[in-house]
């Protein structure tokens, strides 16, 4: 089965041509990044006009690439939610118009599901051919798996059991680690999108001590940051530590006493001291803006990574997914496998240009719903709001 995917729910415009839910023979994204750039993040109607400016010209694009026409493809699909409701509405209207034109089943497909199935997606030369069973081939993620949901506006791990079963076991109560990453990077002058610029200003921090042969650990220690492990609970918090970035930034750095710190790993006296060494650069000027990232990243990806294994553990799952654009970051991927490792439970993330919006992942999470006989009407409607079908 061949669909044609639409993804349009934020500052990506993406269209792409998947067969079997899993071989990508065209993936087209036209990103609004350098414009949104200017204001330091997404400006919603200028994401809409961009939209309407883009669909086509990445339409014929992604048709030409995949060197097929109309009469090869099985089924359009595009995101109906959630995401900014003018940005939907260019996609799924295009891809309700396409269906009708020719005359070809419509699905509209959940942005937040289609993240989880970048895991299923890989290049047409590696997809075994033809697809006998379509819920399960060689190198598909096993289940029950956990996913790890991190983009721009979610934050959730999520027990999968089957395709389409999910139950939430916790949730961000405050920001998205996306948005934290975001709003950190504007504070720091890092720019937009937020999370590339940090992982990339931290890397920096690291190189620096790797050249002075010291060990790398201390530009993520040089900070000392709050982490909210919410114990008892799945769910994460954000904003704490994002305060104190702000607080940071500004060149207040607290010298508040070592106990009022959550410090999982115990090494308060070391924390404490580079705490001073992070106070100090910051006197004699500007904050030390590699240092922050590299101590920002490890504060969030040590929570993410750390509640990631509790959960595997409690819920047995044979592997574990990581699914949105927070998915790319490097520091997280090493760090969550690091806590895997003693479990023996498979880590497995999407490419990196599968992590961040694409319309390969819509088309692939259409195929097992159009598999299981499902369809949408013309009707099917926007919904910027929606979010995974938890089962009770
Ligand atoms: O999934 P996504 O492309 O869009 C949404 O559906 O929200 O996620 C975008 C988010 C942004 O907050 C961006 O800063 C973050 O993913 N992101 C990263 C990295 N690449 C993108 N965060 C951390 N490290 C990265 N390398
Ligand atoms: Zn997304």
């Amino acid at each position: 089965m061949l669909v044609l995917g639409i993804e349009s729910s934020c500052d990506e415009t993406g269209v792409a041509l998947v067969r079997d839910g899993r071989s990508i023979l065209a993936n087209v994204v036209a990103s609004q990044i350098e414009i949104h750039n200017r204001y330091g993040g997404v400006v919603p109607e200028v994401a809409s006009r961009q939209q309407i400016s883009a669909i086509i010209p990445v339409l014929e694009t992604a048709l030409q690439q995949a060197s097929c026409s109309w009469d090869d493809i099985d089924a359009i699909a595009a995101t109906y939610g959630p995401g900014l409701a003018g940005s939907l509405l260019v996609g799924l209207t295009a891809g309700k118009t396409l269906a009708l034109a020719h005359g070809l089943p419509f699905l509209g497909v959940n942005h937040l599901e289609a993240h989880l199935y970048a895991n299923w997606l890989r290049p047409e030369t590696e997809s075994p051919q033809p697809v006998v069973n379509w819920r399960y081939q060689e190198g598909d993620p096993l289940f029950p798996l956990l996913c790890l949901v991190i983009s721009g506006a979610h934050s959730e791990l999520v027990l999968v059991r089957e395709h389409g079963s999910y139950e939430l076991l916790g949730r961000t109560r405050d920001d998205a680690a996306g948005e934290a990453f975001d709003k950190v990077a504007r504070v720091l002058g890092l720019g937009y999108p937020g999370g590339p610029a940090i992982q990339k200003a931290a890397q920096q921090a690291e190189e620096e001590l790797r050249e002075q042969h010291k060990p790398v650990d201390l530009a993520r220690k040089a900070y000392r940051l709050p982490r909210a492990w919410l114990r008892g609970s799945y769910d994460f918090s954000f904003s704490g530590v994002k305060t104190a970035m702000l607080h940071l930034a500004e060149g207040v750095v607290s010298d508040a006493p070592v106990s009022a710190v959550a410090t999982h790993t115990g090494d308060v006296k070391q924390v404490s001291q580079y705490t001073r060494m992070g106070a100090q650069a910051a006197q004699k000027g500007a904050p030390n803006i590699p240092w922050l990232a590299a101590s920002f990243q490890e504060a969030v990806t040590e929570v993410l990574a750390v509640k990631t294994r509790m959960a595997a553990q409690e819920y047995g799952v044979r592997q574990v997914i990581l699914a949105g654009g927070v998915a790319a970051n490097a520091r997280l991927r090493a760090r969550i496998e690091q806590e895997l490792r003693p479990l023996e439970v498979q880590l497995r993330y999407p490419a990196i240009e599968l992590c961040t919006d694409n319309a390969a992942m819509i088309a692939s999470a259409a195929y097992f719903h159009l598999s299981l006989g499902e369809q949408h009407g013309l009707d099917l409607d926007v919904q910027p709001g929606l979010s995974l079908p938890f089962k009770k």
